[in-house]
């Protein structure tokens, strides 16, 4: 039989519609601004579905010996300190409700840890965190909703201060040193402008329990929209069955 085009492209449409399955959010903000803890209440609050974290700092590229041997001269806040072209990659792949092999990024010695992925399952829910999860325009379209952590800049710097020295191997002054030549002017440059791609905007963190509830129901209803859409997709492939 004959379909008519704007017939085929409707259900073409009402196909892809039906079959788009994984809620995915970006969650980002400047360095040590709670993205982590507001992303572990969000996954705490969805206990009852398969929600994944996924680190942009997993796709931070290696340095080689020679950069090693100068990492305090090297810039971790621009773009091109990530592999982006694998973060879409991996983002894809989960999107697609695929299994993917996550790198694992050591900041004690700037280095991937070759040979050594974790294992990512196909989730209902893929949350993308990192200061620059915004800046890049393919990773952006790849998000239902964007979050932006917004926190003072003298309380990240104090987070900032005590992570790096108690987890990270780094010394007060070269952390500071660090803050003053690349992460501010990264800030301002890279992640301050991409605030404005944000849907919601948290002020304090992980504190803001109101605005986490309210980010949770509106997930929460994406993901009971999916669910009726199985339904409906499964009947139109039970019924396309039936006739064939
Ligand atoms: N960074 C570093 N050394 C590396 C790689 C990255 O010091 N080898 C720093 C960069 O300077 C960048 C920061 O790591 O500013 C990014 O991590 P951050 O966002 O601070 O970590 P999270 O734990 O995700 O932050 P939050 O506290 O908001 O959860």
């Amino acid at each position: 039989p004959h379909w008519p085009v704007a017939e085929c492209a409707l259900l073409l449409k009402l196909w892809l519609v039906l079959t788009v399955r994984v809620v995915s959010l970006g969650v980002s903000g400047g360095t040590a601004s709670g993205k982590t803890t507001v992303c572990d209440m969000i996954i705490q609050q969805l206990h009852d579905h398969r929600v994944v974290l996924v680190n942009q700092d997993s796709f931070y590229r290696g340095l080689t010996a020679e950069e090693s041997a100068s990492a305090q001269d090297y810039n971790f806040d621009h773009p091109d300190a990530f592999d982006t072209e694998q973060l879409l990659e991996c983002m894809g792949q989960l999107k697609r409700a695929l299994p993917v092999n996550v790198p694992i990024y050591d900041f004690k010695n700037h280095r991937r840890c070759s040979e050594r992925f974790r294992k990512v399952n196909a989730s209902d829910v893929i949350i993308l965190e990192g200061i620059l999860v915004f800046h890049d325009q393919r990773v952006r379209n790849l998000m239902d909703m964007k979050i932006f952590v917004d926190t003072d800049a003298d309380i990240r710097l104090a987070r900032r201060i005590r992570r790096d020295t108690v987890e990270r191997g780094r010394d007060v002054s070269s952390v500071l040193d660090q803050y003053g030549r690349f992460v501010k002017p990264a800030f301002d440059d890279f992640v301050l402008p991409s605030k404005k791609y944000a849907d919601v905007i948290i002020p304090r963190g992980g504190d803001n329990h109101v605005a986490i509830d309210l980010i949770v129901q509106h997930i929460r209803t994406k993901l009971g929209m999916h669910d009726l859409c199985k339904v409906f997709r499964n009947v139109f492939v039970v019924q396309s069955t039936f006739q064939i």
